[in-house]
């Protein structure tokens, strides 16, 4: 045996005490307790010394190493310590903080809470309903017959034989017929779909529909109740009219508009120098789509309406490119 148990124990403790940083202690640790270190070597030769010398040298050679183990631990401990305050990547507890930034909901998400909670004060349910729906559902419940150039407005995502991307919110008129009996007073919030994109045209945009019936309901309920919405969402003041138009589920139809917010009627680029601005499709529910549903058409009448919510957004705040949506711009998003 080359070295004394004792003198392996006090040049270990004084090697120690002199290492200045965690990669000096982290080799040392090694040159004593590893694989070849020298403790682990003299634990070894125990087995050559004479038997009865074997068990108190065995003892005594685990003890140092029990100790040695634990001051190797606490002395790369501190210098860790040491280092984290006062090395290369210390932390200045003196620099001022990061502060965290506080988000905001996206102005179309705003604009759609808006819409709804207007319409839930009137007394109107809110319904949801799948993106991807039958084609039964998108158009021939809803009274377009398979080869009606009405399809045609739609620009339809097809995405198999029978399943569309839904181009409206109107399938959920249908879909929330079948389920109840009148009356019915819902609106239906959601995202829709159309191959189309420019300024005012992206291919998702998101639309509520509304839906009322009940025995008597008339044209006229339609008109208040879309005139009442309009001067909640923008102001009293706003003017708006009732324009006639088409939809194979309405009968008779009408697109409104509103007077231009930015010119206030004179004409300007955003209403194409007529003045107004349309802002939703509406009419009264045509009597073959109350048929599909099993509705009795002799002793019910309802309106239907769909807004497109971006649209609104972009008139509310004066946006002139609905791409500013979907751009997950900070400068645009924080505005709001
Ligand atoms: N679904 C129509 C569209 O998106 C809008 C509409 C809804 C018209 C309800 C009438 C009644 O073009």
């Amino acid at each position: 045996m080359q070295a004394s148990i004792e003198e392996i124990h006090s040049t270990a403790l004084s090697e120690i005490e002199t290492a200045q940083d965690a990669e000096t202690l982290k080799a040392l640790a090694t040159r004593y307790l590893g694989r070849k270190g020298r403790l682990t070597q003299f634990l070894r030769d125990i087995a050559k010394l004479p038997p009865q010398e074997r068990p108190a040298a065995g003892r005594q050679a685990n003890t140092v190493k029990r100790e040695l183990e634990k001051r190797f631990a606490e002395a790369l401990a501190q210098a860790e310590n040491h280092a984290a305050a006062h090395g290369e990547d210390a932390i200045d507890v003196s620099l001022p903080g990061r502060p965290a930034r506080v988000g905001s909901l996206h102005p179309v998400t705003q604009v759609n809470q808006q819409i709804c909670g207007i319409f839930s004060k009137l007394g109107f349910d809110i319904a949801e309903g799948p993106e991807v729906e039958t084609d039964y559902y998108n158009f021939e419940a809803l009274n377009f017959p398979p080869h009606h150039p009405a399809r045609d407005m739609q620009d339809t995502f097809f995405v198999s034989d029978g399943i569309v991307l839904r181009t409206h919110t109107s399938p959920l008129q249908v879909r929330v017929m079948e389920k109840t009996a009148p009356p019915v007073k819902t609106i239906a919030p959601g995202k829709v779909y159309r191959c189309d994109s420019d300024l005012t045209h992206t291919p998702m945009f998101h639309q509520v529909e509304g839906l009322l019936v009940d025995e008597g309901i008339s044209f006229g309920d339609l008109k208040g109740t879309l005139t009442a919405f309009i001067h909640r969402f923008f102001d009293e003041r706003i003017r708006l009219r009732f324009r006639p138009s088409f939809f194979p589920f309405t009968e008779p139809s009408a697109e409104v508009d509103i007077l231009c917010v930015i010119c206030r009627g004179s004409g300007c680029r955003v209403c194409s120098h007529t003045g107004w601005l349309e802002i939703l499709g509406a009419g009264m529910v045509h009597p073959a789509v109350f048929e599909n549903v099993g509705y009795d058409t002799s002793r019910y009448t309802g309106f239907a309406f769909g807004v497109g919510v971006e649209r609104l957004a972009m008139l509310k705040h004066g946006i002139d490119d609905i791409r500013r949506f979907f751009e997950s711009d900070m400068r645009f998003l924080s505005q709001f």
